[in-house]
């Protein structure tokens, strides 16, 4: 036994070196971690249990007979999280370059089939040079059975991609369908095709970093959800992240201590939204206010910012936040804004994540580029998903909600469990200008001060309708209220909803605008 035991231990301490110190140095020397200082950093000390470290691939040529590493390239396993279960698999680049081979590909799917089974998040730490070339249509089964796995596992477990190195061909698929994705500056690169085919095909000439680096994801793309400066914040960030989510679609999410916004937050929300609708703030200011305590984690801070999508905490629960930004180009929706939108209340519905929805939105984007660009059937995308989500959905008004913006943004026409407004709302079909323009353009033209008349028609329009109390009294509102009231009032909603059962029709599945 003693022998065996010392056989056993020389074996581990290989499968522990993966492709051997020199390529562990030289990927330290690229500012990077080894796949397994990763797996330590996302995991609760001492936690980690490795599945299937003497797997061995299985080609026999290009000289790989004689070139097994222990593990074949990924380290995977599971491991807790504060405590809680996840299933995780780490790409070690020292191997072969962290490609994909049929041999690792069952290690991943072993993780993902566990994860699915067992109803716990699955988290993939990404540094791979994709297909394993040496093994051909082998390894493209590989790629072809995650892809059903992240499929099939999509809102049943939460599932988080980490880009730590390059993520190229077809491999970019396998991340762009999971949940969430965390990329590093100066570290993470994805593309279908790289900039030597780029430059093949349409001439043009374009680095990694710029074709696919971290900041090119995450504000332009919208592949990514959130950027960070290194490895670690990015791993610890995940760690925040799954703080807000259930482990799978039959958990409510975890709930934390109450922290209480800063002392006069109530009071400075009557300051924040000017009375003028022209005028421009940060829905931030409100959101932070409102919601628990340091408990806003914005979720693709820095892609379509005309739109907040964020996860926080209201009297300990977990929620999610879509909230209209007039700081940026009005807080108006365009397809990108439409998009992010529409995936974020997707997900919080698909995992038992109440939504809750601050609205201050002139209305859809004008323009050919959007109309041509699909503003219509992108745009329907937010509205479908807003109407089909059935878990908790409370919004409140805070100044403009015009047109069919108002009808999107979680409106109780669309099955809005309590939908309150603030004094400074306006509920119309568009702002006063454009409709006194429409209505009234040959009376204007006639005036002798066209402008004068125009300001008066203005003004009656917005007696008429630039106010909330007509919406009201349609029950379309459930409640006119005080700014400094609102949190309270959507804890209160939270806590009287957290049993809610809502149902759609039975059907295979619905068919969403893409
Ligand atoms: C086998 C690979 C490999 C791969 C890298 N290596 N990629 N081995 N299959 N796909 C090996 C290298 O030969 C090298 O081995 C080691 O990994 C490190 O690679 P380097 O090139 O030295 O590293 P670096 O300079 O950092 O460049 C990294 C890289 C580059 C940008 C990822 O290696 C690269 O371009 N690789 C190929 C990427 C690619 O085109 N993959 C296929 C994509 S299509 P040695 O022994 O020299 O250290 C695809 C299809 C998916 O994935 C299908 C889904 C539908």
């Amino acid at each position: 036994m003693r022998q065996k035991l010392a056989d056993l231990e020389e074996r581990a301490r290989r499968a522990e070196e993966g492709g051997g110190a020199a390529r562990a140095k030289a990927q330290r020397e690229k500012g990077k971690l080894t796949a397994r200082e990763r797996v330590a950093i996302l995991l609760d000390p001492g936690s980690f249990s490795e599945l299937g470290r003497f797997v061995e691939h299985r080609c026999h040529d290009f000289g790989l007979q004689d070139n097994r590493p222990s593990g074949d390239g990924v380290v995977a396993g599971h491991g807790t999280i504060d405590g809680r279960t996840v299933h995780v698999f780490s790409q070690d680049f020292t191997v072969f370059g962290g490609s994909l081979s049929s041999a690792n590909a069952e290690k991943i799917v072993n993780v993902m089939d566990l994860a699915i089974r067992n109803g716990r998040p699955v988290i993939g730490l990404c540094d791979s040079g994709g297909a394993r070339i040496q093994e051909g249509v082998a390894s493209l089964g590989g790629y072809a059975d995650l892809f059903l796995r992240n499929t099939l596992a999509s809102g049943v477990v939460p599932q988080v991609s980490v880009i730590l190195g390059p993520c190229a061909g077809g491999a970019v698929y396998s991340p762009a369908i999971t949940d969430f994705v965390f990329v590093v500056d100066g570290i993470s690169q994805m593309f279908v095709t790289g900039p030597d085919v780029v430059k093949t095909v349409t001439h043009e000439e374009v680095t990694h970093e710029e074709l696919g680096g971290a900041e090119v994801h995450a504000s332009r793309s919208g592949v990514a959800h959130f950027r960070s400066a290194t490895e670690a914040e990015a791993i610890l960030g995940v760690r925040r992240l799954l703080r807000y989510l259930p482990s799978n679609n039959h958990e409510t999410p975890p709930s934390a201590p109450v922290a209480e916004p800063p002392a006069g937050s109530a009071e400075q929300l009557l300051d924040i939204v000017p009375d003028d609708p022209g005028k421009s703030y940060d829905v931030l200011d409100v959101i932070r206010r409102v919601a628990d305590a340091e408990s806003v984690l914005e979720v693709q801070p820095e892609f379509a910012r005309n739109i907040v999508t964020a996860f926080v905490r209201l009297g300990g629960r977990s929620a999610g936040v879509i909230a209209n930004q007039p700081a940026v180009l009005a807080g108006v929706l365009d397809i990108d804004a439409s998009m992010k939108a529409a995936r974020f209340i997707r997900f919080c519905d698909a995992f038992n994540i109440p939504l809750v929805t601050f609205e201050d939105v002139p209305g859809f984007m004008p323009g050919v580029d959007q109309e041509h660009s699909g503003i219509i059937r992108h745009g329907a995308k937010l509205l479908y998903a807003y109407c089909e989500a059935t878990v908790p959905k409370l919004t409140v008004i805070l100044r403009k909600a015009y047109g069919g913006a108002y009808d999107v943004m979680s409106s109780k026409h669309i099955r809005g469990d309590l939908n309150l407004a603030w004094p400074t709302a306006e509920i119309a079909v568009m702002g006063a200008k454009g409709a006194v323009n429409i209505l009234h353009r040959r009376e204007i033209a006639a005036a002798d001060d066209p402008s004068a008349r125009a300001a008066e028609l203005e003004d009656a329009f917005r007696e008429r309708f630039a106010h909330p109390y007509r919406a009201a009294a349609l029950g379309f509102l459930d409640d006119v209220v005080d700014p400094r009231t609102t949190r309270s009032r959507l804890i209160s909603a939270l806590e009287a909803l957290a049993e809610k059962r809502d149902r759609n029709p039975p059907k295979k599945h619905g068919n969403i605008p893409l």
